[in-house]
């Protein structure tokens, strides 16, 4: 089912958007894990035999299942309950425009609840990753905005991502950032933390939990999209942490050089050009402290997955809107590390059960074993685990 944002930007769908919401939640449901468990047995008992030779990469499996009937069943069932997930809250966040931002100014202007701050670029270029594409179908993508008080994009960016993750993101949205920093906390509880930068932080639902987690760290998300920083800024606001939004592009930080101890990231580099990607590691480098940690949980990469996995993770790529995931998934993160001069030594990955999904001692109990990715590393399905990997500077 949808989690109900509830934080005082929370906006007011009416009964009937409520219902399309649900509907759509449960469909997302019903295709990621049913549909795609469906589609993957037909794949191997009944297109894969017929193959001249098994498929060996993910550009195979599509070429072989691409004009299959339940497979083309299956994308426009998904393509579609994709479009529905921006449609049943579009209409609410559009009623609420005005009000969300005046809600926005008095939680900013409340420095009783916390001491975030909000700093905006007017002068910065909007890379055309962001800018040129409606990003995973979301109209007018993370960054369009009409006028400079506008929150609007954060608005339907969050309510879409609660219809989106059909409650596997925990109940405020969070799992991935609660789940990371569990994961370095449980696993290097020796690790002081000062400085905390999340790249491409949009909302701030992700960013949150560091400062949750680390208490005495000054955390800092960054972003090219300002309407998704106003909303983070009064979502952190509302929920009394402090926490610092800023308008910058991730390929060329506004800090100096050895600034901070973590640099993080979820869910942002399958959506950067290849090259992008390149200097964000470079930058992240940049800005590390010595025995600093770069940490981005992302999705698994292709070299590490069966051909069908692969197949079935870069579905967004050819149906989504998501043009930069395949791209991404090719590459190796150990080389992309690497290149941008962390030292190899440095390098790990993992893999991260979802908190809200299994809960702490369950989660604990799992980052004391081994880790390796299994059926549900990466994919938004029931049981999902988040595959996380870095380098330590
Ligand atoms: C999929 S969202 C990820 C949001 C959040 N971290 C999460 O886990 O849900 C990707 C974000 O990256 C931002 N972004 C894209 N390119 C960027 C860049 N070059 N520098 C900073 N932010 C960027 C987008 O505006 C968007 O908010």
């Amino acid at each position: 089912m949808t989690r109900l944002v509830t934080h005082d930007l929370a906006v007011h769908p009416t009964r009937n958007e409520r219902a399309a919401q649900d509907f759509t939640s449960s469909l997302r449901g019903h295709v990621l894990n049913h549909m795609a468990a469906q589609l993957k047995t037909r794949f191997e008992t009944e297109i894969a035999p017929r193959l001249p030779e098994p498929p060996t990469t993910g550009r195979a499996v599509h070429a072989a299942i691409r004009e299959d009937e339940y497979f083309r069943f299956y994308s426009a069932l998904r393509i579609g309950a994709q479009e529905m997930v921006w449609s049943s809250v579009g209409d609410a966040v559009a009623r609420d425009a005005e009000s969300l931002k005046a809600r926005a100014a008095a939680l900013s202007a409340d420095r009783s609840r916390a001491q975030g701050t909000l700093s905006l670029d007017p002068g910065l270029e909007v890379p055309r990753n962001v800018s040129a594409i409606d990003v995973h179908h979301m109209p007018g993508s993370y960054s369009a905005q009409a006028d400079e008080t506008d929150l609007a994009a954060g608005a339907v960016y969050e309510n879409g991502l609660s219809v989106f993750s059909f409650g596997l993101m925990g109940q405020n949205l969070d799992d991935i950032g609660e789940s990371s920093a569990f994961w370095l906390k449980t696993t290097h509880p020796e690790f002081q933390l000062k400085a905390i930068l999340d790249l491409g932080c949009s909302v701030g639902h992700q960013t949150l939990p560091w400062a949750r987690t680390y208490l005495d760290a000054t955390v800092t998300g960054i972003d090219v999209a300002a309407p998704c920083l106003r909303y983070a800024h009064g979502r952190a606001q509302s929920q009394g942490v402090t926490a610092h939004f800023v308008q910058a592009d991730a390929t060329a930080l506004p800090y100096p050089d050895a600034s901070f101890d973590l640099v993080y990231s979820s869910m942002f580099l399958h959506e950067l050009p290849l090259k992008d990607i390149r200097k964000v590691f470079a930058e992240a480098r940049r800005v590390l402290k010595p025995g600093g940690l770069m940490l981005h949980y992302e999705l698994p990469p292709n070299n590490q997955l069966s051909a069908f996995d692969g197949f079935y993770l870069d579905w967004d790529c050819w149906y989504n809107n998501e043009p930069f995931y395949k791209g991404y998934r090719d590459q190796d993160p150990a080389e992309l590390c690497a290149e941008a001069g962390f030292a190899p030594k440095g390098f790990f990955q993992t893999v991260v059960p979802s908190l809200a999904w299994y809960g702490e001692a369950a989660v604990a109990q799992a980052l004391a074993g081994p880790a390796s990715i299994g059926g549900n590393t990466g994919r938004l399905a029931d049981g999902v685990q988040w595959f996380v990997y870095g380098n330590w500077a």
